[in-house]
């Protein structure tokens, strides 16, 4: 390649910015951002200087960016899920090709509404469903493809969501109520229904599903609690979900420090719980500890939404008397689910199974998948990655790949990059002509996702030749 291939960033968030921005910072003869649309300036300017983007390419939103004539290849969209379709839309009419971050869209008729915009203007559409990159999940591929589990049969996975990444995301945050975001199932869980797809090569054919919202309802909420938690609650002491206690004292992060097999993560741990006064002084001397005290990564990011970054307790507690990840736990405008199973007939005869919940002690994916000649476990959590596999005519047991926890691990590791990767190579390559996470191909989880819900909340059995005919026609 001679010279890097040029993008437009729209939605300089945390993806935007610290994902693909990091990517093109990274492979500097690749990729170069050249124009960006953010409307909050610090985020916006920042980027710009960061990226070498001339003022006049910085734009305030998405919509002003697009209005102009065409500035680049890619159009990487990296705004919320609600403002996917709009910009995906025009961006491909304008002839950008699209890295789209996920969920496509909020609705079936959105997600049918950009694969057919796709095939129209003959542009190509990544989706951001980095799992699919990662070794974790690139090593199970691989063992599958070369049979070594004999013929699949069935698969149990599990979506285990962390109580406070629960609570942060989908009830005080953006994902919480499917009127203003989409079903839960969507909204975190295209990705595994995606891997479901990926991993047994079939078309689904059936799909059930049961789910509701069973813990986070007014009638839960402590006696006596306020609407915001700051407000004087009674129960502050012991609840799990004082917002204080995530945002401001970072008990989860902590939690996860002690429980490390690291030493010193161990150490930095106990220090951030109990000697905070220590550790303020000490981070005016080591600039590394000074992450630890005034700790910026998620979900402390999504505090910050243009004011001025500052990260001390002081500045959380007045932002949390107001911000939406102030709220009582138990009484925001929450109505997605906490809990949801779902069951899939594949075409092939595999049947899988996935369980997805907002109560799980760490964060991460479990699963098994039992074949005619072998059996493969896997988890996959931010602090350490292993599957085994178990030969059933031997009886051996292998530890075929294992990772323990990187600096990187809790942005899906290197499976952002090699999705970018993957991407560009598509565009350049004359061989490959679609990414590994193409429209079409991507579309089907989108489609799983919507008729689990619709199973959920009917009572039925989907029949997914039925659903997918049905769909097709609305876009
Ligand atoms: N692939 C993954 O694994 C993964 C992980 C997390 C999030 N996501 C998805 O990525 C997307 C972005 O998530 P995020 O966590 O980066 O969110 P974010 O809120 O950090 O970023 C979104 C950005 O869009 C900006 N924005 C708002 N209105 C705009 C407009 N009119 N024009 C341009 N920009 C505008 C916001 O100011 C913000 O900076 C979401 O769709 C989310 O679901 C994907």
């Amino acid at each position: 390649m001679n010279s890097p291939i040029t993008a437009v960033l729209l939605g300089a968030g945390r993806r935007g910015f610290h994902v693909y921005g990091n990517y093109a910072l990274k492979e500097k003869k690749k990729l170069k951002f050249i124009a960006v649309a953010e409307p909050i300036k610090a985020r916006r300017e920042k980027f710009a200087n960061l990226h070498r983007i001339p003022s006049n390419r910085c734009y305030e939103s998405w919509e002003d960016l697009l209005s102009q004539d065409k500035l680049a290849n890619i159009a990487f969209i990296c705004t919320q899920d609600q403002m996917h379709t709009e910009p995906t839309l025009l961006a491909l009419e304008k002839g950008y090709h699209v890295l789209l971050e996920k969920p496509m869209a909020q609705t079936l008729e959105n997600c049918i509404k950009i694969v057919k915009k796709v095939e129209e203007t003959g542009r190509i559409l990544g989706v951001g469903h980095v799992l699919r990159y990662t070794s974790f999940f690139s090593t199970i591929y691989k063992i599958i493809q070369k049979g070594l589990l004999g013929d699949i049969v069935n698969i149990s996975h599990r979506e285990n969501v962390m109580w406070y990444h629960y609570a942060h995301s989908f009830i005080r945050g953006p994902w919480s109520n499917v009127e203003k975001s989409s079903p839960m199932i969507l909204a975190k869980c295209c990705h595994d229904l995606d891997l479901l797809f990926h991993m047994t090569g079939s078309l689904p054919k059936k799909i059930s599903s049961f789910g509701n919202l069973y813990h986070f309802k007014p009638e839960n909420a402590p006696k006596g609690a306020p609407e915001y938690c700051l407000d004087g609650c009674p129960a502050k002491a012991k609840c799990l979900y004082y917002a204080p206690r995530i945002y401001i004292d970072i008990i989860p992060q902590i939690q996860f420090m002690e429980k490390s097999d690291n030493k010193f993560l161990k150490i930095l741990g106990k220090l951030r719980k109990n000697h905070v006064n220590f550790l303020t002084y000490l981070s005016k001397l080591v600039p590394l500890l000074k992450e630890l005290r005034y700790y910026k990564d998620f979900p402390i990011y999504y505090l910050y939404t243009g004011q001025k970054e500052d990260y001390s307790d002081e500045a959380k507690a007045r932002i949390l008397k107001k911000s939406p990840y102030g709220r009582c736990v138990y009484h925001c405008d929450n109505d997605v689910v906490d809990h949801q199973i779902v069951n899939i007939e594949f075409e092939n005869g595999v049947t899988a199974n996935l369980t997805m919940h907002g109560f799980s002690e760490r964060e991460g994916r479990t699963l098994r998948i039992d074949g005619t000649k072998a059996t493969l476990i896997g988890e996959f959590h931010i602090s350490g990655e292993k599957i085994i596999f178990y030969d059933h005519f031997s009886g051996k047991e292998t530890l075929i790949y294992a990772k323990k926890l990187t600096r990187e691990s809790g942005e899906h590791g290197v499976g952002d990059f090699e999705l970018v990767d993957d991407y560009i190579e598509s565009l350049i390559s004359k061989e490959k002509t679609q990414p590994l996470t193409n429209a079409q191909e991507t579309v089907e989880s989108h489609l799983m996702a919507f008729a689990a819900n619709e199973s959920r909340l009917k009572g039925i059995v989907v029949d997914m030749n039925k659903f997918r005919k049905k769909v097709y026609k609305l876009g």
